[in-house]
């Protein structure tokens, strides 16, 4: 697929490394210097190039959209239009400070977004993730074991799309239903981040979701 990568901080940058190793071509963009991206794109390899948001939405199959809550008007304004885009969302609701999250129980960012881009097709994945997860907790379990990785979405077409991208990074994609499990996987990652980061021996996190009943 043809991923455009929206925010190539922590989460954007090893996920798009990660796309393009799998075979994707990806477009870094959203970062606070072009060098930066231009170099992360050298070191994804041949599918991976840096761009401007608007590039890297243009001819996306999917967008990940991996920036803070309160860059989300500035980004998706420069991305420019996404009728009809997969747009897989990592984003957490946080405060400005990253003190909790903003938006509570009754909905969730994932849901805002979607009221944003009413033409777009949203998908909630990789939130329950820390980035560093991605490349090394799991790389030894992964030989044995895929961990899952739990999505949601309202668009079919747009979940399958999230499934095969989380497939490819190495993760077991079960779906949660429909979007508004949102509401609930984004507090469960605020927890997971504070277990992988605010004990003073941070413990090594493993977790998974069995499949209930069947
Ligand atoms: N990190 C995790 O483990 C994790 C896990 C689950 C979910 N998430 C969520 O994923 C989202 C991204 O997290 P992250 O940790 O990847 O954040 P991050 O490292 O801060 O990345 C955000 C990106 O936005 C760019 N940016 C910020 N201000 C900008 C500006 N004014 N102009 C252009 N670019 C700008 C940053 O540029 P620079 O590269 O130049 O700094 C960076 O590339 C967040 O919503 C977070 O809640 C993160």
């Amino acid at each position: 697929m043809r991923v455009g990568i929206l925010g190539s901080g922590l989460m954007g940058s090893k996920l798009g490394t990660i796309f393009a190793r799998a075979g994707h071509e990806v477009v870094f963009s959203y970062a606070r210097s072009k060098e930066k991206l231009q170099q992360l794109a050298r070191d994804a390899g041949a599918n991976a190039r840096a761009g401007t948001p608007g590039e890297a939405a243009a001819h996306a199959d999917a967008l990940l959209l991996a920036v803070h809550w309160s860059h989300f008007g500035d980004v998706l304004k420069r991305a420019g239009d996404l009728a009809g885009k997969a747009v897989v969302t990592c984003s957490l609701p946080m405060a400005d400070d990253n003190s909790g999250l903003v938006v509570g129980l009754a909905s969730s960012g994932a849901e805002k977004l979607a009221k944003m881009l009413p033409k777009a097709r949203v998908v909630c994945a990789f939130n329950t993730v820390p980035s560093e997860v991605l490349f090394d907790v799991y790389e030894a379990r992964r030989k044995a074991t895929r961990p899952s990785l739990v999505y949601c979405g309202d668009d079919s077409g747009a979940k399958r799309v999230a499934a095969e991208l989380i497939r490819d990074t190495g993760f077991d994609p079960v779906d949660a239903g429909p979007l508004r499990i949102a509401r609930y996987t984004e507090p469960f990652a605020l927890l997971v981040g504070e277990l992988a980061y605010s004990g003073q021996h941070g413990p090594e996190l493993a977790y998974r979701f069995e499949r209930f009943g069947k």
